[in-house]
């Protein structure tokens, strides 16, 4: 019989494969508990084919495809399994796209992005696997991207 560290979900989803230590990251990008009731299972550090890795399990939801890229900024190898009824309806692999509008705030405080005038930031994705970026507009490269998500 095939092992679930935690109890079964009926609905909802699973985002497995999360960066070890990345877990309580993933609850901040989906707003938990801040803007969301929802019942919530977290796994840390956790034995893999690949080493360990967290695991998040949020009931009765489905993430939008904003919170996706935001968990593939933080988590390159996770997927997101949408169980129905049980069962593992859908999986997806996260995927950054080539450029990354919006979501991450650049660190250079002098930056047009980050000025009054309405420029959303903009960055460039150089490695995905650890995350490289590089603002558009002045070319930083921040470091704590986790901390700046939007
Ligand atoms: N009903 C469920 N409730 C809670 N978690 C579930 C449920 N069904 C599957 N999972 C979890 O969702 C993840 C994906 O399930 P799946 O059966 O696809 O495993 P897998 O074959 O090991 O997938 P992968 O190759 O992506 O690691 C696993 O972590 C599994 O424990
Ligand atoms: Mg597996
Ligand atoms: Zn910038």
């Amino acid at each position: 019989m095939k092992e679930l560290k935690i109890q079964p979900i009926k609905n909802g989803t699973v985002i497995d494969h999360i960066t070890a230590g990345n877990a309580v990251k993933v609850l901040h990008i989906l707003g938990i508990p801040t803007s969301s009731s929802s019942t919530v299972s977290v796994a840390m550090n956790v034995n893999s084919k690949y080493g360990k890795k967290d695991i998040v399990k949020v009931e009765n939801r489905e993430l939008d495809p904003y919170e996706v890229d935001k968990i593939a900024l933080i988590a390159p190898k996770a997927t997101i399994n949408i169980i129905r009824d049980y069962e593992v309806a859908e999986k997806h692999r996260v995927k950054l796209p080539e450029e990354v509008i919006g979501i991450v705030r650049c660190s250079n405080p002098t930056c047009v992005s980050n000025s009054r005038e309405p420029v959303k930031s903009r960055f460039i994705v150089l490695k995905k696997d650890p995350i490289q970026i590089k603002c558009y507009y002045c070319e930083r490269e921040p470091e704590d991207i986790a901390e700046r998500i939007i």
